[in-house]
């Protein structure tokens, strides 16, 4: 690209090249004028990547995009734009539901917006170091491509309209650190108009610190989030918090101006068509059919790519779409009868995923004074939830890396990769210190019930699972182990946390609200310490959920360590495939995902554009 293009691209005008013009443009669920066109960029999925990437890649008017979403358009189901009914739309016809092993599922968006349509909005980031790890799993020569903190703290920016709290909202307790957040880009995050204001959520802070030693600090999004705050979320304060999805945001603001962009909702993209099946492999562009809640559509259309075809089918699917199109495991594509063009073993290996437990308390009776949504969290590290057990543990970690990546070596591309990723996780969990588990404080839907209640998750899981197909039916659902608490390192710290969860919630002044604990209760003896591992390990077994934080199935990593995407975030031997979603994250970082995978996003587009 000249310097003349660029920057009549920087100010929304283009040369030389009028705008691409598309037979249909905006939102549609109809094929009619897609089937058979040819866009410059195909991208898989309107999720939360998928939409972002696209609405990056159509600024340039002489650039033509098409994205297609297998869910519908719910913009207006207040299941959807009404963050206060956050767990409405989960079992619903905007959720996969995704079965995985023992019965359980993970929810998922299957809407527009993806995840982003119907997820608690939690706006969080990890810690510096775990951003700089990604470069450390690249080949040497791709370090300065920019997968590090100081880069993606530049895009998550970019990806962001804070609103720092005001008086009101600062006189609850919401803080904010702005110079570490945008105020320019499409994503709005804010606290609530119906923010709490009782005294639960700042006694929660307290007794966290008082109880764990985890310092209270104004930021959970500044690169050390190891501390305990209240937190915004992905809302728009000045539209009545309505909820801002990357459908909301990158796409209703100009879906009427861009003439040279579609998306197409109720399709399946079926696989991704390929000109030949030398490598590397150059798509030509996408097969794809009808999908509602009562068809699933025979026919196969066809639409064309002239530059790029982009999957952003989120962690559990895009590995299924990678898999369809041939690129995958050939042990698990020849018994099904498809192709192997890239014999990639890693497509859909990696997954990590994290789990939950609920304690719960009885109130007073105070007064919640607000409605929503949640807003405070605490991140201890394992120093914080382990105690005086920390050295002991600590070395027994040590002691376990080589086992555990020989336990998880066919989830993964073999022991030694496994090896050399976990020992730069332990760094994290030991040097860095960044944080073990997440302690989410909600008070509830219910407010007449005047609970007190946390939902505690680990954070980083060393349990690797996988997804692959089952069937060449594209309709099917992939087959998803995540191979929970698989290395008994992450049960440590489900009930470390849980201990220390239950001193916090006998610490004053969080302590002076309770009636006494209802979850687990009687379940879980309390001897004083927090309950015995015994007693927690078969009621975690039991009541366990699943965050829905699935990452890592085509991650960023060198081919030897088993990345499925290099540092351009292409499929490796494909010529014009790019993976940008939640499957390239290499490592669970200590936050809610979001913030981050929009910062993900608006680096691959721009990645993207210069590539051209
Ligand atoms: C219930 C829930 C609560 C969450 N809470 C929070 C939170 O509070 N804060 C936070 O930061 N994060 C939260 N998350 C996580 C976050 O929303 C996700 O990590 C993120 O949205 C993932 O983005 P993605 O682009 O990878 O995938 P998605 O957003 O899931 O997008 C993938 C899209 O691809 C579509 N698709 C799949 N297969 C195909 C196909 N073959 N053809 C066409 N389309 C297809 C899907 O329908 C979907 O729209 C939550 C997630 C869930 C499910
Ligand atoms: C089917 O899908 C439509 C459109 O998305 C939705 O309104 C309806 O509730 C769904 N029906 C069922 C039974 O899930
Ligand atoms: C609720 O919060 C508002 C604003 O902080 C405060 O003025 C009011 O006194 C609070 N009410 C109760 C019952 O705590
Ligand atoms: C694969 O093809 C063989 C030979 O045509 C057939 O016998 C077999 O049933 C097919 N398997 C599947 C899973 O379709
Ligand atoms: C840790 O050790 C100190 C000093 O021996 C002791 O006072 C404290 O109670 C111990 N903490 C826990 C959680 O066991
Ligand atoms: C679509 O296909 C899947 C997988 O074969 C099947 O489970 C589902 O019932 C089908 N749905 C409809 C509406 O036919
Ligand atoms: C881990 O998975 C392996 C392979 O599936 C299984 O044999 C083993 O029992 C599992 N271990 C635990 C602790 O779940
Ligand atoms: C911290 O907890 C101790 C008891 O565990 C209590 O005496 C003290 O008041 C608490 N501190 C605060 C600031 O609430
Ligand atoms: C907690 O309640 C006790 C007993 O009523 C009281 O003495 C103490 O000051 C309270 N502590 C806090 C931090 O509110």
């Amino acid at each position: 690209m000249t310097l003349i293009s660029t920057l009549l691209l920087a100010l929304g005008l283009s040369a030389s090249q009028p705008v691409k013009a598309i037979p249909v443009s905006g939102v549609t669920s109809s094929p009619e004028g897609i089937e058979g066109s040819t866009y410059d960029y195909i991208v898989i999925g309107g999720g939360l990547a998928g939409l972002t990437v696209a609405g990056r890649l159509s600024e340039d008017p002489a650039v033509s995009v098409l994205v297609v979403e297998a869910g519908a358009d719910d913009r207006d189901n207040p299941a959807v734009f009404d963050i206060y009914e956050f767990t409405v739309a989960e079992g619903t016809a905007l959720d996969w539901q995704y079965p995985v092993e023992d019965g359980r599922i993970i929810n998922s968006g299957k809407t527009l917006g993806g995840c982003s349509s119907i997820n608690g909005g939690s706006w969080t980031r990890g810690s510096v170091a775990q951003y700089d790890l990604w470069s450390t799993l690249l080949e040497d020569s791709e370090a300065d491509v920019g997968w590090n903190w100081d880069r993606m703290l530049h895009y998550m920016r970019k990806s962001e309209n804070f609103m720092p709290p005001t008086a009101d909202q600062l006189a609850k307790g919401a803080e904010s650190i702005p110079v570490v957040h945008g105020s320019s880009g499409p994503v709005h995050a804010a606290f609530s108009h119906g923010m709490y204001g009782g005294p639960q959520q700042p006694a929660f802070i307290a007794s966290a610190t008082n109880a764990s030693g985890v310092v209270h600090c104004p930021d959970l999004s500044a690169g050390n989030p190891n501390c305990v705050s209240m937190n915004p979320v992905s809302i728009n304060y000045n539209d009545n918090d309505r909820r801002s999805s990357s459908a909301e945001a990158y796409l209703t603001p100009v879906e009427k101006k861009r003439t040279n962009w579609v998306t197409l909702t109720q399709h399946l993209v079926t696989k991704i068509v390929w000109v030949d099946t030398k490598l590397p492999l150059v798509a030509t562009g996408i097969e794809f059919a009808t999908y509602t809640n009562t068809t699933n559509g025979t026919t196969r259309f066809i639409a064309h790519a002239r530059k790029e075809v982009i999957v952003a089918a989120g962690a559990l699917r895009t590995p299924a779409v990678l898999q369809l199109s041939g690129v995958g495991d050939a042990d698990i594509l020849g018994p099904l009868n498809i192709t192997t063009l890239i014999d990639l073993k890693t497509v859909g290996r990696n997954l990590q995923e994290q789990t939950n437990t609920v304690v719960a308390a009885g109130g007073t009776g105070f007064p919640v004074n607000g409605t929503g949504p949640n807003n405070a969290i605490a991140y201890p590290n394992f120093f914080q939830i382990f105690g005086n057990a920390s050295d002991a543990k600590a070395a027994e970690v040590e002691r376990s890396i080589g086992t555990w990546a020989a336990s998880q070596a066919e989830n993964g591309h073999s022991a030694e990769a496994l090896e050399t990723i976990f020992r730069k996780q332990v760094g994290i969990v030991l040097k860095d210190r960044a944080p073990m588990v997440e302690m989410f404080y909600v008070t509830g839907p219910d407010v007449a019930s005047n609970q007190i209640l946390t939902v505690l998750w680990q954070l980083l899981p060393f349990s690797r699972g996988r997804v692959e197909i089952v069937s060449a039916d594209p309709f099917e659902y992939p087959n998803i182990h995540v191979n929970y608490f698989n290395v008994s390192f992450d049960m440590d710290v489900m009930v470390a946390g849980l201990q220390t969860l239950r001193r916090i919630f006998k610490t004053p002044p969080l302590s002076n609200l309770s009636i006494g604990e209802t979850v687990p209760g009687a379940a879980v003896p309390d001897d004083g310490k927090g309950g015995t591992a015994a007693d927690w390990q078969p009621y975690i077994l039991q009541n366990f959920g699943s965050v829905a934080h699935p990452i890592g199935t085509a991650a960023m990593m060198r081919r030897d360590l088993g990345g499925v995407v290099d540092a351009q975030l292409k499929v490796y031997d494909t010529a014009n495939v790019r993976v940008v979603d939640a499957s390239i994250l290499p490592m669970q970082l200590s936050a809610h995902l979001s913030a981050s995978l929009y910062g993900v996003a608006e680096k691959a587009a721009d990645l993207i554009k210069v590539a051209q």
